[in-house]
């Protein structure tokens, strides 16, 4: 295929935006970053290479900056970013647009999409009028996005704000806390084993053991488990319990298990 989208998700909103997004490009590859990730020496033959991905703490997830950094693009790729988030996205591209150089590319485009809040460690989810609204202008937004990349054009890339930038060091010292702070996570006695969560970890932390999940040491903090286990079984330290459940209504539990839909 001509084009690809890379991308990276916990709770679908993501992978939707770019599932509609190569829909409308056409002739576009959808592959998940955590399965491109174990490729070595991917080959880049394309035209537009795209990325989207959920916003942390003002930053591109730790999964999606490793790699990007791993890449070797070149100068005749167009290159677009879409971050989707809940409130403010900060310096996110600002980020992205340096790794993007140092992998020798230039990063032409980037599109922020205000998509329902996931992380359900500070909120729980938004009210139904609230998420049928943002569906809606989700529908608009992409359809522009894609006229953009259709296009190649290029922008200025938004870098950030005074009060972003203020925050920078506090992003990079949170994300790096990811990795360990699965630890918090743990089941509440509804667990039966089904093993959804270890099978929708898009970095595989999580392990059955005598029938119960226990996580390992390498978590993207993407919320995935917590909010897709169909019988609510996971919560996080003493917040979630009862915290309303998130996921994007036109994904399917099938299409976050990255083993058997690719
Ligand atoms: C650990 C974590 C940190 C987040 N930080 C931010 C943030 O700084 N700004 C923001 O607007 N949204 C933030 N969010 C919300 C997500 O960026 C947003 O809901 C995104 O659309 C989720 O995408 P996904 O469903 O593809 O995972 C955060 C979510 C998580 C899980």
């Amino acid at each position: 295929m001509k084009n690809v989208i890379f991308y990276f998700t916990g709770t679908g909103n993501s992978l939707a935006v770019a599932k509609k997004l190569a829909n409308k490009i056409g002739d576009t590859e959808v592959i998940a970053i955590s399965n491109a990730i174990k490729e070595k020496g991917l080959e880049l033959n394309y035209e537009r290479i795209g990325f989207v991905f959920p916003v942390y703490y003002y930053l591109p997830p730790n999964i999606v900056r490793e790699f990007v950094n791993r890449l070797s693009f070149s100068k005749a790729h167009y290159i677009f970013a879409v971050a989707t988030y809940g409130g403010i996205y900060g310096g996110v591209f600002k980020d992205l647009y340096e790794c993007i150089k140092n992998s020798g590319g230039v990063l032409n485009a980037a599109f922020s999409l205000c998509m329902p809040g996931n992380y359900i460690v500070e909120y729980g989810a938004f009210p139904e009028a609230i998420t049928n609204f943002q569906s809606k202008w989700e529908k608009r937004r992409v359809g522009i996005i894609a006229e953009n990349v259709l296009q190649r054009k290029s922008q200025a890339i938004p870098k950030g704000n005074f009060i972003s930038n203020l925050f920078t060091e506090y992003s990079y010292k949170k994300v790096k806390e990811f990795k360990a702070m699965a630890v918090n996570f743990h089941e509440n006695g509804s667990c039966n084993g089904c093993a959804v969560c270890s099978k929708i970890c898009p970095v595989g932390n999580i392990n059955i053991n005598d029938g119960k999940p226990t996580w390992g040491n390498n978590c993207e903090h993407c919320m995935a488990c917590i909010q897709w286990c169909p019988h609510k079984a996971i919560e996080y330290g003493n917040v979630t319990q009862k915290r309303r459940r998130y996921k994007h209504s036109e994904i399917s539990l099938k299409e976050m298990m990255l083993d058997e839909s690719e």
